[in-house]
């Protein structure tokens, strides 16, 4: 059993982090576990955790399991979770609820706990204590050992807990089963140094290791050479992306531009941290039109006394600099943000402050969260004097706010016609297809299947808050 350990995880120490770029190779005896045996798995949270469900799932069947999308068919299911704010742990223990039900009917059936929670001293605990009847908890930084770790469960008919407190190496070469045939998530780094006060990630995935370009670009060039047309670039905070390199002067515009060259159509990256946002990155984005012009820079608060407090290391002015240097140097940027109410002590002057600021930048979009403490980071400790329903109304004026102006970015699109990667059916039904446009908006598209995979001008003939409804015109 290893368990996770917080104070450890918070530890950055000098050790060199090797990459290991071996073939994977499962031993014959794990490869035929799964035969006639069904798979599924949930994920939550962010893009990076959907990366890695996309390794889960070609582990599994590599392991001869087959996927199911109904959680009551499967001989295995795996929650691959996230530990950002206490709602996704409710969510994730209420499923585990309706699991534990099912194993009641189903005593055979495998269930397993991986991600950010699982990363987590206090859910480990809660496990072991009130969920031992589950069979397995695998962690972020050994997540390639999936196939190991259900072997020794079975074998052990009790509860494995295989999590490493301190990040690894970078292991290159994990198998992927990806989601799109079109558009390709691709790690760049793995772990964050920010810590950001309020924030769990740094403790859940470790310290900051960037791939190296070499094995970045190569992975580019190869999804280029199987038809796809997007790639998103991954990290907690790719704009440090290099930062970490001993020997090697090589940062994330020189990363950019070589991404670029390979002749994707589509390069996203997401998320940016506004501190390492540098002038050079904007002038490659410029330069390079198959670098989409659309920009992910959480905001967090528009108080100079909340972002201190937070550890962000930028300001409301600085932060309002950098908006406006990217609007003005690109072309219909889009710009979108996340926004955290209810800090500690966040005072009405304070939040008005963050009310202005989305005045003054009509963000295009906006996520937003009232602020959940998470145990051992430094925010938790900080005494709060906000009730909860003081957090939800600020919530709530401000996603009026935030509403009206991700409308009115829409609105500037209505009878415009833009470029859109038509990814498949829209969920809406009755054939409408759907896609992105180049600045990232979410697009209902009347089309023909002929479209997929292609990236087709549409006309953008209707508008809502969030969404935008259009036609393929001029497309073959
Ligand atoms: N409480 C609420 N929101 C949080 N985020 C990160 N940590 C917390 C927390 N403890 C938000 C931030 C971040 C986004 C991914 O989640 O806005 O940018
Ligand atoms: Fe968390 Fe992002 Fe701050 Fe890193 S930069 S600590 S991931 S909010």
């Amino acid at each position: 059993m290893k368990m996770p350990n917080l104070m450890e995880s918070k530890k950055r120490g000098q050790s060199k982090v090797e990459i290991i770029r071996d073939d994977f190779v499962l031993d014959d005896s794990l490869k035929k576990i799964g035969k006639d045996k069904k798979y599924y798995i949930k994920t939550y949270g962010c893009q990076m955790n959907l990366r890695d469900s996309e390794s889960f799932k070609a582990l599994l069947e590599e392991m001869s399991y087959t996927a199911t999308d109904n959680y009551e068919d499967a001989d295995i299911l795996l929650l691959n979770t996230c530990a950002i704010r206490e709602n996704v742990h409710n969510k994730v223990f209420g499923m585990l609820g309706r699991i534990k039900h099912l194993k009641g009917k189903k005593p055979n059936i495998i269930v397993g706990l991986a991600g950010c929670m699982s990363q987590e001293e206090v859910v480990v605990e809660k496990i072991l204590k009130k969920y031992k009847w589950m069979d397995f908890v695998i962690g972020t930084h050994n997540m390639h050992r999936l196939p190991q770790v259900i072997d020794e469960a079975i074998k052990k008919r009790g509860l494995e807990v295989e999590v490493w407190s301190k990040e690894g190496d970078i292991i290159e070469n994990v198998p992927v089963k990806r989601d799109s045939k079109y558009k390709a998530w691709v790690n760049i780094m793995y772990g964050c140094d920010k810590f950001c006060t309020y924030c769990i990630v740094p403790y859940t995935r470790g310290k900051q290791r960037s791939r190296m370009p070499e094995d970045i670009i190569k992975e580019v060039k190869e999804l280029v050479s199987d038809g796809y047309k997007e790639v998103t670039l991954l990290g907690q905070n790719v704009n440090a992306y290099g930062k970490d390199f001993a020997n090697l002067k090589y940062n994330m515009s020189n990363l950019l531009e070589d991404v670029s060259k390979t002749g994707i159509e589509r390069i996203r990256f997401v998320t940016s941290h506004p501190w390492d946002f540098t002038d050079d990155m904007i002038e490659v984005i410029k330069q390079n039109k198959n670098i989409m012009p659309y920009f992910h820079l959480p905001i967090q608060s528009g108080s100079d006394k909340v972002l201190k407090l937070m550890g962000r290391r930028y300001n409301r002015q600085s932060y309002l600099e950098l908006f406006n240097k990217i609007k003005k140097a690109i072309r219909n940027a889009t710009i979108t943000t996340d926004i955290i109410v209810g800090f500690p002590n966040e005072t009405e002057e304070d939040f008005k402050e963050t009310l202005d600021i989305v005045d003054e930048c009509k963000f295009d979009g906006a996520y937003t969260f009232i602020y959940s403490p998470r145990a051992g980071t430094p925010a938790a400790k900080m005494q709060d004097n906000l009730s909860l329903m003081e957090k939800e109304e600020r919530l709530q004026r401000l996603n009026a706010l935030v509403n009206k102006y991700s409308r009115l970015s829409n609105e500037k699109l209505l009878n415009q016609t833009v470029p859109v990667l038509i990814e498949g059916y829209s969920e809406k039904g009755n054939d409408t297809l759907m896609g992105y446009t180049d600045t990232f908006k979410l697009v209902n598209v009347v089309g023909d299947k002929k479209h997929i995979g292609k990236i087709v001008n549409v006309e953008i003939t209707d508008v809502k808050s969030w969404s935008l409804n259009g036609r393929v015109v001029d497309a073959d």
